[in-house]
């Protein structure tokens, strides 16, 4: 593998060949995430090789949260509307032979980038998470825990780290 390419997903991509270890995740690619691209219920972004193998995925929509499940901490310099305007990493997986080498990180990364770049306005980024592993990994990346909900996760995209992110990925 020579190098790779960060790109929203398309119909050159093999989507076949990628396994996660996670068979649901595995079968979203393979079956509907070109089709929910397509219909902009999603944006896909993938990590590929020179072959167009994808080696990490994942997806972003609009979405937005209550205001009251954020820590007060996190709310008391915000407007006081209802909700906050957010992005939804959908979904977020890297193949197996792949994992453990920091793609995940630069995928969040790269979703950062892309959600700060959106013409929208986005307060954050939400995440759910299936168990406390996956969890684990959002917060060693910034993220942090809803009070009222131990499995979603959010970054706040005016916090330093993001900033941080946003120059490198510029510099
Ligand atoms: C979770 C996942 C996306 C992480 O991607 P990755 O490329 O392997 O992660 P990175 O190499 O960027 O890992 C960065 C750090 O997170 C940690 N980490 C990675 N996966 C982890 C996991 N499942 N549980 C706990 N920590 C994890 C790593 O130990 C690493 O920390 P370190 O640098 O201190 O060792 C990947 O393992 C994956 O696709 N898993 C299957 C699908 C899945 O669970 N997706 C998340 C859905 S909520």
């Amino acid at each position: 593998m020579r190098s790779l390419s960060y790109t929203l997903i398309s119909k050159r991509h093999n989507k076949q060949g990628f396994d996660c270890g996670v068979p649901g995740l595995n079968h979203y690619l393979a079956i509907y995430a070109g089709n929910d691209h397509q219909e902009r219920f999603t944006k896909c972004y993938v990590a590929a090789d020179d072959g167009d193998n994808i080696l990490g995925f994942y997806t972003l929509s609009s979405y937005a949260v209550n205001i009251n499940a954020l820590a007060a901490s996190a709310t008391s310099e915000l407007p006081r509307y209802p909700t906050v305007p957010t992005a939804l990493l959908g979904r977020l997986a890297i193949d197996v032979n792949h994992q453990g080498k920091g793609l995940g990180g630069s995928l969040i990364v790269d979703a950062i980038f892309n959600t700060i770049n959106s013409a929208l306005g986005v307060w954050a980024i939400n995440v759910e998470v299936k168990d406390r592993q996956a969890k684990s990994f959002y917060i060693k990346y910034g993220f942090y825990p809803f009070e009222k909900n131990e499995y979603a996760l959010y970054l706040p995209l005016n916090d330093k780290i993001t900033r941080n992110i946003f120059f490198l990925k510029l510099h």
